[in-house]
C-alpha cells in the first residue's frame, strides 16, 4: 500500500507550489502543460553527480523519446547532456537544439536515417542494431566517403519481445569479425538497455553476463572498445503508484468479473534512489568489467530526468453529479489510458485540502476510457475549478494524440 504519510506530503508539496502554477493561468488559458525547466536542470545535475562521484569516466545522453518538447531538449543540452535519439526526426531535432554529441539507437533504421547519421558523423555515434544494419551503414558511409563512430546494441533479455533489439551477446565475436571488414566504421562501443528498473538488479545481472562475454574476446578486440552504454530505465525515486486495477491482484479480480478495489486504495511499488543505482552499478563494473576493460560508461536516462518537470492543468467544465465531473482536457493529452491503472493525485487548486474525495474525474473525449482519476484532493469540486495532475513529464507529451479535442499548449517556466 502507498503510505498515507508519503501521499500527504506529496499532495502538500504540490499545493504549496500552486501559486506558481495558478499564476500562469492569468496569461494562458487552460488546459496547459506547464514545463518547469528548473526541475529538469536539478535532475540533470543530480543524475550526473550520482555517477560522477563513483565512476572514473562517464557520459550522459538524454533519451528524447521520453519528452521531445524543444525546451526540454535544449535545457538538457545546456546542462551538458548529449542526446539519445531513435529516429531521423529526433536526430534532426537534436542537431537543431545544438547537441554536439548524439547517440542514435533503435531497430529498423532506414537508409535515409543512416545517411543522415553519416552526414552528421562529426557528432553522431550509431548504435547498430543488427548485422544487416552494419552492412547498410558501411555501404552508405563508403558512398559518402566518411568514417562513422559506431557501437552495437546487445539484447539484454532473451525469449521475449525484447529480442527485437540488438544482437545477442553470444553473437558479439562474430559481429566484431564483420566490423573488421568495414573500413568506414569506427567500431568502438557496446550498448544495452534494460527497461523499467525500480532497482539496479537487471542491469547488474547483464553487466555480469557482459563481463563473461568480454573475457572470451581477444585482447585486441577489447582494446577497441572505448565505451559501454548501459542505457536508461531508471525509475523515479517516488516509485510506481498504482490504482487497484494496476496491481496483479486487481487485474485478476477484473478478469474474474469483480471490482479491482476501492477508489481510495493506492499502491506503491518502491524504487531505489539514483545514488543506490550508482553504487550498485559501480560495484558490478568493478567486479566484471574494469578488470578486463577500462572504458567510458554512458547513460541514457529519459523518464528519471523529465518525469517531475511537467504538470497538466485543466478546468472542470461540467459537474454532472457530486461524484462525476468532466474536464476540458482529454487523456489524448497524455496519449494513453494511463490513469485507469497508474495513480496520480488529482489536485483541486481552487479548493485545496488534504482530504481525498471519491469522484469520477473524466475528460471530454467520446470514450469512457478518458479517465483522469477516481478521486480528487480538495474541499469540494465545482464547475470552473482548476485541477492539476503533477508529474506528467515522461512518456506523455511525446505520446500525445490529435484526437477529437485540441491539445493543451505548453507554458515553459
Ligand atoms: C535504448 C534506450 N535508451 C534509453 C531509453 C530511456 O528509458 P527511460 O526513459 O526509462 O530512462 C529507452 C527507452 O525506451 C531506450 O529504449
Amino acid at each position: 500500500m502507498l503510505s498515507s504519510e508519503a501521499l500527504h506530503s506529496y499532495v502538500e508539496y504540490y499545493f504549496n507550489l500552486s501559486g506558481k502554477y495558478m499564476d500562469t493561468l492569468m496569461r494562458h488559458a487552460s488546459p496547459l502543460y506547464i514545463l518547469d525547466t528548473s526541475i529538469l536542470r536539478e535532475r540533470a545535475e543530480q543524475f550526473k553527480r550520482a555517477f560522477h562521484d563513483v565512476l572514473p569516466d562517464t557520459a550522459f545522453y538524454y533519451a528524447m523519446k521520453s519528452n521531445n518538447h524543444p525546451d526540454v531538449v535544449r535545457t538538457l543540452v545546456c546542462s551538458d547532456f548529449g542526446i539519445d535519439v531513435s529516429s531521423g526526426m529526433e536526430l534532426e531535432q537534436a542537431v537543431a537544439s545544438g547537441a554536439k554529441d548524439i547517440v542514435f539507437s533503435g531497430p529498423g533504421k532506414t537508409r535515409e536515417e543512416l545517411l543522415l547519421a553519416v552526414r552528421y558523423s562529426d557528432r553522431v555515434t550509431v548504435l547498430i542494431d543488427s548485422f544487416g544494419e552494419l552492412a547498410r551503414l558501411e555501404d552508405i558511409a563508403a558512398a559518402e566517403d566518411k568514417i562513422i563512430r559506431a557501437g552495437v546494441r546487445l539484447a539484454a533479455s532473451k525469449g521475449s519481445l525484447w529480442r527485437k533489439f540488438g544482437i545477442t551477446p553470444e553473437e558479439l565475436p562474430l559481429f566484431r569479425e564483420d566490423t573488421i571488414k568495414c573500413s568506414h566504421i569506427n567500431f568502438c562501443g557496446l550498448q544495452f538497455h534494460c527497461s523499467w528498473n525500480r532497482t539496479p538488479d537487471a542491469q547488474v545481472e547483464f553487466i555480469s553476463t557482459l563481463g563473461h562475454i568480454l573475457s572470451g574476446l581477444p585482447d585486441l578486440c577489447r582494446e577497441e572498445l572505448e565505451f559501454i552504454d548501459i542505457g536508461g530505465g531508471y525509475w523515479p525515486p517516488q516509485g510506481e503508484w498504482l490504482q487497484p486495477a494496476g496491481t496483479r491482484e486487481g487485474k485478476m479480480k477484473i478478469g474474474l468479473g469483480a471490482e479491482a478495489g476501492p477508489a481510495t486504495d493506492h499502491y506503491c511499488l518502491p524504487s531505489a534512489g539514483i545514488e543506490t543505482f550508482a553504487e550498485q552499478l559501480h560495484i558490478a563494473l568493478c567486479q566484471y568489467i574494469y578488470p578486463i576493460l577500462s572504458c567510458k560508461i554512458c547513460f541514457e536516462p529519459g523518464r528519471w530526468i523529465c518525469n517531475d518537470a511537467m504538470q497538466v492543468i485543466m478546468t472542470v467544465v461540467d459537474k454532472k453529479a457530486d461524484d462525476l465531473i468532466i474536464t476540458n482536457a482529454g487523456t489524448n493529452t497524455v496519449g494513453w489510458d494511463r490513469f485507469e491503472t497508474d495513480y496520480f493525485p488529482v489536485l483541486n487548486l481552487t479548493r485545496p485540502s488534504l482530504q481525498e474525495r471519491e469522484c469520477h474525474i473524466m475528460g471530454s473525449l467520446c470514450t469512457p476510457h478518458d479517465v483522469w482519476g477516481y478521486t480528487y484532493w480538495g474541499d469540494e469540486i465545482q464547475e470552473g475549478d482548476i485541477l492539476m495532475i503533477p508529474e506528467q513529464g515522461a512518456y506523455t507529451y511525446s505520446l500525445r494524440q490529435h484526437f477529437i479535442k485540441p491539445l493543451p499548449h505548453v507554458v515553459t517556466l
